[in-house]
């Protein structure tokens, strides 16, 4: 059946595919087939080219999100605690979608993925840009027998879950900025955005969700309303990254994380301390009420931001952090 989302399906390879042809594959008119193209453009801010006696064709081809490729690259262990894996073309959050089903009460190890987010949810209020077909947008819901009183780490241990994917990638500098983001020499290259219910002491919940930027059009109008300096894994590496081994990658290393706690902890924590890029570094934290300056010491055993100001030690379980710029260069 003709749909935007079984023509993209054709059209992904990159090449000229005719009006005629299309009409025939689909059993339906050429203007059917133009008006499809034409909400492809609308829907999914694509572009294409269409040449008389040719047909039509996307502007760069695409690699969609494959369940059987991911499947395929999966580690065993991994992909038999796959409980529910679900690729939407087109959502409003995959958080949003799985803190619903979490509420229905559904099992750990959901999984939801998605080509475009058109309300992605960013920490603080912000909106997480999610251009169609180009980033990874994930979203897994994980239930803890414990409380959020004892995930205070969790979202540290998903970024160093996020950092071994990219190195498996052959990313080799990665680094982490408190509470959970991935940076790549100062710029932002993904976020992590946990959302927990349940009892204080259990048990508990977590939507885990994370936006990793893999190649963000840079014309594009969401590349553009992105507020702070950004990069993506293709630019990084300098090649075409392929999004289904590497989403297999994350989804890897977070089970893998994730099963490991408790017993792991401290060696994960030990792991995000060694690429730390806040440490010894002056900074300025924003609270919901007030803005403190000072040096940020590192992280205490709860995973609270440690920053010395005013001649004393401020312990920051929450807060907005930025490096002080100029501050900072010897
Ligand atoms: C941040 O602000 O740094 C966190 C961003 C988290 C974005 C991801 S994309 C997948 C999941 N769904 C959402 O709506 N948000 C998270």
């Amino acid at each position: 059946m003709l749909s935007a989302q079984s023509l993209l399906q054709i059209l992904a390879d990159g090449k000229y595919h005719s009006g005629t042809d299309l009409g025939v594959r689909f059993g339906v008119s050429r203007a059917a087939i133009g008006k499809t193209i034409h909400k492809i453009e609308q829907n999914y801010g694509l572009s294409l080219f269409a040449v008389r006696g040719k047909g039509y064709r996307l502007q760069q081809a695409l690699e969609l999100l494959d369940e059987n490729v991911i499947r395929q690259k999966l580690m065993e262990q991994t992909s038999e605690q796959l409980n529910q894996f679900e690729i939407f073309f087109d959502i409003d959050s995959t958080n949003r979608y799985l803190n619903n089903k979490s509420i229905e009460g559904a099992s750990s190890g959901y999984l939801v993925l998605a080509e475009q987010q058109t309300k992605g949810i960013g920490r603080r209020g912000r909106e997480w840009m999610s251009p169609f077909g180009s980033n990874l947008y994930l979203s897994l819901l994980w239930r803890f027998p414990y409380g959020a009183a004892q995930l205070g780490c969790l979202s540290l241990f998903i970024a160093v879950a996020i950092v071994r994917a990219l190195q498996k990638a052959g990313v080799k500098d990665a680094g982490v900025k408190w509470p959970n983001d991935i940076y790549w020499k100062n710029k932002k290259l993904a976020g992590i955005l946990l959302e927990m219910r349940g009892e204080l002491s259990g048990p508990s919940a977590v939507v885990i969700g994370i936006g990793l930027n893999i190649n963000m059009p840079a014309s594009s109008i969401e590349a553009n309303n992105i507020d702070q300096p950004w990069i993506d894994l293709q630019t990084i590496l300098g090649q075409k990254v392929e999004r289904n081994e590497f989403t297999a990658f994350v989804i890897d290393a977070l089970f893998d994380v994730l099963n490991n706690i408790p017993d792991e902890q401290n060696k994960l924590l030990k792991v995000w301390q060694q690429m730390d890029i806040l440490k010894e570094q002056n900074v300025d934290v924003i609270f919901a009420d007030k803005k403190i300056s000072g040096k940020a010491l590192g992280i205490n055993r709860d995973g609270a931001l440690i920053v010395h100001h005013d001649g004393k030690d401020i312990v920051c379980h929450s807060g907005d952090v930025s490096i002080r710029p100029g501050l900072n260069d010897d």
